[in-house]
């Protein structure tokens, strides 16, 4: 195991491919959501229309490949691989943090990849919140954008992460204002993201209030950075904060409750993200009040381990999913799937009554 900015994210990568990182206990939630089958739909399954307009860019589906950093070695082909997949679904994609590149300049061809081979897709350029009050400055914001020319900026909340891993920077004061200072001086929109626990409403009312454009809940239910980190620390011999990163394993929102959280108090785009694993979960995301969703962790495994046409397959049959749950409750556009009929039960229905009060 590594310490410094680069080899981490070697560890990081090794363990979200090799071990298991999903949550254990806890779960996306989607389970407590029932889309009501319709018997009679009243379309034909080839004229259902999956395609969107997110922060003015066309896309074929509501679905993004979420920021995933390859780490210095796999970057450049990880890249490459997800570029290419995206460009022939005509889907969008994020880049891993783009804090190494800023320190070692060489690294900026394995993000710069991505445009050489995917000039018209919705891109992200990315970079970590704790940051943004710690010396990054516009003129970072805009060489990131630059190296990858951004349709936007995620900035990742992740302060669980940053509270487990060995070296992790818990430095959250002072984050909100440099996001602030940071929307009213870039042209180029910002998307907020968390990595994992989700976004809550006071969060999401914040984020509104200074101008993000948009929302990315990575609930919990999928990838588990605080197991990530625990994994590390065990294997690092780091047993106080292996034992932090067990006990918070699955602390967070469920996504489907922060879909819900979110969309009670704003009208903002929301990327549905963490634990996303079918078209069903996507559509259940868009009729709960999502805009799109996005997939990290299954889609690095099949990249790195499978190559770009497993990868291919692999999101082309998510996309097909949603499709058949567009035609299954009579959806025949994104519009209308975000106003069919749902039932919550157990768990989220409890979640979404208290959201009343
Ligand atoms: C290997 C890997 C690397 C990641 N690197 C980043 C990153 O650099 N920046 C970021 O915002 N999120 C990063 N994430 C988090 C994802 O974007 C996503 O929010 C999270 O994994 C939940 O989605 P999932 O359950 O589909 O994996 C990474 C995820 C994985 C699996």
């Amino acid at each position: 195991m590594n310490n410094n900015v680069q080899d981490r994210k070697v560890d990081h990568l090794s363990i979200c491919l090799n071990r298991e990182v999903e949550s254990k206990n806890e779960s996306t939630w989607f389970e407590y959501v029932y889309l009501v089958h319709q018997a009679l739909p009243e379309i034909d399954f080839k004229s259902v229309d999956t395609s969107v307009e997110f922060l003015g860019k066309k896309l074929s589906a509501p679905l993004l490949i979420d920021c995933m950093t390859g780490g210095p070695k796999f970057s450049r082909e990880v890249n490459s691989i997800l570029a290419s997949v995206a460009r022939d679904l005509n889907i969008g994609m994020g880049v891993g943090s783009q804090r190494a590149a800023l320190i070692n300049p060489e690294l900026a061809k394995s993000f710069s990849v991505v445009r050489e081979i995917a000039p018209e897709i919705f891109v992200m350029a990315n970079i970590g919140g704790p940051q943004l009050s710690r010396g990054f400055n516009i003129d970072d914001a805009k060489r990131i954008i630059e190296m990858v020319k951004a349709d936007a900026l995620a900035v990742h909340l992740n302060p669980l992460q940053e509270l487990v891993q060995i070296e992790g920077e818990p430095y959250y004061k002072g984050v909100f204002s440099a996001l602030e200072k940071l929307v009213s001086e870039l042209d180029v929109p910002i998307i907020v993201k968390e990595v994992g626990c989700g976004i809550s409403r006071e969060v999401a009312l914040k984020l509104e209030m200074i101008g993000v454009k948009a929302i990315n809940v990575a609930g919990l239910g999928g990838t588990s950075w605080a197991g990530v980190e625990a994994i590390r620390a065990e294997e690092m011999g780091d047993k106080y904060k292996a034992r932090l990163g067990r006990t918070f394993w699955d602390w967070g929102i469920p996504t489907a409750a922060s879909i819900l959280e979110v969309r009670s108090v704003t009208k903002l785009p929301i990327i549905a993200s963490g634990g996303i694993r079918s078209g069903i979960d996507i559509a259940k995301a868009i009729a709960l009040g999502a805009d799109l969703a996005a997939i990290a962790l299954p889609v690095i495994r099949k990249a790195i381990k499978q190559g770009k046409d497993k990868t291919y397959s692999y999101l082309k049959g998510v996309v097909d999913e949603l499709k058949a749950a567009m035609f299954l409750t009579g959806a025949l556009n994104i519009n209308e799937m975000k106003r069919k009929r749902y039932i919550l039960v157990g768990k989220l229905k409890d979640w979404a009554d208290s959201l009343g009060r």
